[in-house]
């Protein structure tokens, strides 16, 4: 059956989870309280351009395949709102007594540091101040990746970024603590490849994020947003990779429990410049990631750790395997995310879902859709899924469309027109 697609004036406007009309008037009333801040806070905050000035002159050779914003041409640095090339993470914390989490996007100010904004329970975005900064010693336009699980009562959540000597950086955070510490990642002296677009990706492990009475999006396959752990590996934990070089991947580990992180192997051949995604919390044990290769093919690898079964030829265990799809030809710096659909970005800017029915060798690309309208090139991307006020679920995709703008775009899970809006990013 064809999709039915309704023109978008016969349905109630909606951006992630929000009538358009009340989200607007929140937005009026957040930039209201931010103008009497600015006032009386008085003065602006330095923007930072670390270490690109002596290579503005190099600006004329530079195309936009591994360069975003100010790194192309200093005139493409922000003047207000996010940096032009701001990494972007969303985390659903704070999950409590069976209610969704609240949705935190992370995100790079114009004046370099990291900061939050948070969807609250009542439906506006709020923060993205002074008083939400997470760190001030980010490179610039830093990938941002976040986790948020929940274990034994508690709710953590992980950002991780790179720091202005190229070093990987871990944050930590709880809502028993509400205070930010250094995670193990920051005293390990990982140096990521020193460049302006660069890939790094930090993935939860194991059944739905924690405990089994946190209510997620609904799962690929699966019309239901209760934990269903049947037949599910019991470890938890994250993997993280991150580009060490223009063509190599590394592999990083921790598990639940564990002090540090471990060493897990290198990935070659691949494009360090692109983002990375993964699809590794469904039911099953077959994990899954995303990677760009050297010829700009998006590759999907699985493995699966079920040592109850044994291996056969086509279905190894306990090994990375490579699947049969191939998307060609993305953008040499696209991000990749995947919550639902899977989504990757192309040469001329458009960003394209894919359906993926996820099936260990079997997996395949089940048709695909545009993301609203197109991107600056090499943009990164967040996506999620979010329950809507009628009763259904959007996908949510968050990027950048002109440098200093975060732009939401939603869609219902299935079929119809995409609404989009910006947030609102307090200047100080
Ligand atoms: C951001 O940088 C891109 C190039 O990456 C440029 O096309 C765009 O105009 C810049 N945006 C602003 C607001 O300067
Ligand atoms: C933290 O989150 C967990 C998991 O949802 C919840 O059980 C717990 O009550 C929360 N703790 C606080 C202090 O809010
Ligand atoms: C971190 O690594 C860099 C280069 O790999 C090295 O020069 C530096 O000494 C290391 N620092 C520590 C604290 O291990
Ligand atoms: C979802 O599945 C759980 C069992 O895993 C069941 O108890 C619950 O009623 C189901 N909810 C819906 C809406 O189908
Ligand atoms: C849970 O998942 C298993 C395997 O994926 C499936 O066989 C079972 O029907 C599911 N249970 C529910 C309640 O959805
Ligand atoms: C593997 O077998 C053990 C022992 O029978 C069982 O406890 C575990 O749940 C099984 N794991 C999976 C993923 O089926
Ligand atoms: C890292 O953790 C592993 C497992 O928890 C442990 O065996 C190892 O000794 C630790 N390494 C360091 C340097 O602390
Ligand atoms: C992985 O599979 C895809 C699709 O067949 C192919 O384009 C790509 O070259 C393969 N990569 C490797 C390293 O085998
Ligand atoms: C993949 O397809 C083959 C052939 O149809 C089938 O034998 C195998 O069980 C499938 N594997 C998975 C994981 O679905
Ligand atoms: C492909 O997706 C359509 C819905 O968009 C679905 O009806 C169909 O069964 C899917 N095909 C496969 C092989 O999963
Ligand atoms: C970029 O988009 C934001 C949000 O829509 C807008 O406020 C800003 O004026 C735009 N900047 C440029 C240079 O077009």
């Amino acid at each position: 059956m064809p999709p039915t697609i309704l023109p978008p004036d016969k349905k109630p406007a909606r951006a992630c989870g929000l009538r358009r009309a009340i989200f607007w008037s929140l937005l009026a009333a957040t930039f209201a309280v931010v103008i009497g801040l600015a006032i009386g806070l008085g003065v602006g905050l330095g923007v930072k351009h670390n270490n690109k000035d002596k290579k503005a002159s190099l600006t004329a050779a530079k195309s936009s395949d591994y360069y975003i914003g100010g790194a192309i041409d200093p005139a493409y640095y922000s003047r207000d709102g996010a940096f032009n090339g701001s990494g972007l993470a969303l985390a659903s914390q704070s999950f409590g007594s069976g209610e969704y989490g609240e949705l935190v996007l992370y995100f790079q100010h114009y004046s370099g540091s990291i900061r939050w904004q948070r969807l609250t329970p009542d439906n506006g975005w709020l923060g993205g101040t002074a008083s939400e900064v997470v760190a001030t010693d980010a490179k610039n336009s830093t990938p941002l990746s976040a986790v948020a699980y929940s274990l034994n009562g508690v709710s953590k959540w992980h950002l991780f970024y790179i720091d202005n000597s190229n070093r990987l950086r871990e944050k930590i955070n709880s809502n028993s603590t509400n205070i930010w510490i250094e995670g193990p990642l920051t005293g390990e002296n990982h140096t990521v490849m020193d460049a302006d677009q660069v890939g790094m990706q930090a993935c939860w492990y194991g059944n739905d994020y924690g405990d089994a009475d946190y209510k997620h999006s609904p799962l690929p396959n699966q019309g239901n947003s209760t934990a269903n752990t049947t037949g599910s590996g019991t470890d938890v934990g994250m993997h993280l990779w991150y580009a060490s070089d223009a063509s190599t991947f590394q592999q990083l580990g921790w598990r639940n429990g564990d002090s540090n992180w471990t060493y897990q192997q290198g990935w070659q051949n691949k494009n360090g410049h692109a983002g990375l995604g993964c699809y590794s919390w469904g039911p099953g044990t077959t994990t899954y990631v995303m990677m760009v290769n050297s010829q700009n093919t998006v590759e999907v690898w699985w493995k699966d750790t079920n040592t109850n079964t044994s291996t056969s030829t086509g279905h190894p265990i306990n090994q990375w395997t490579n699947s049969s799809v191939a998307i060609n030809n993305v953008h040499p710096s696209t991000s990749l995310g995947y919550t639902n659909a899977f989504y990757a970005q192309g040469k001329d800017g458009w960003i394209t879902g894919y359906n993926i029915d996820w099936a260990s060798e079997n997996t395949t690309i089940n048709g695909s859709f545009p993301v609203n309208k197109p991107g600056i090139l090499g943009t990164h991307l967040s996506v999620t899924t979010l329950p809507d006020q009628s009763g259904g679920d959007s996908l949510c995709v968050f990027y950048q469309t002109n440098g200093s703008d975060v732009t939401f775009a939603t869609r219902d899970l299935v079929q119809g027109a995409w609404t989009a809006a910006t947030l609102e990013v307090p200047n100080s």
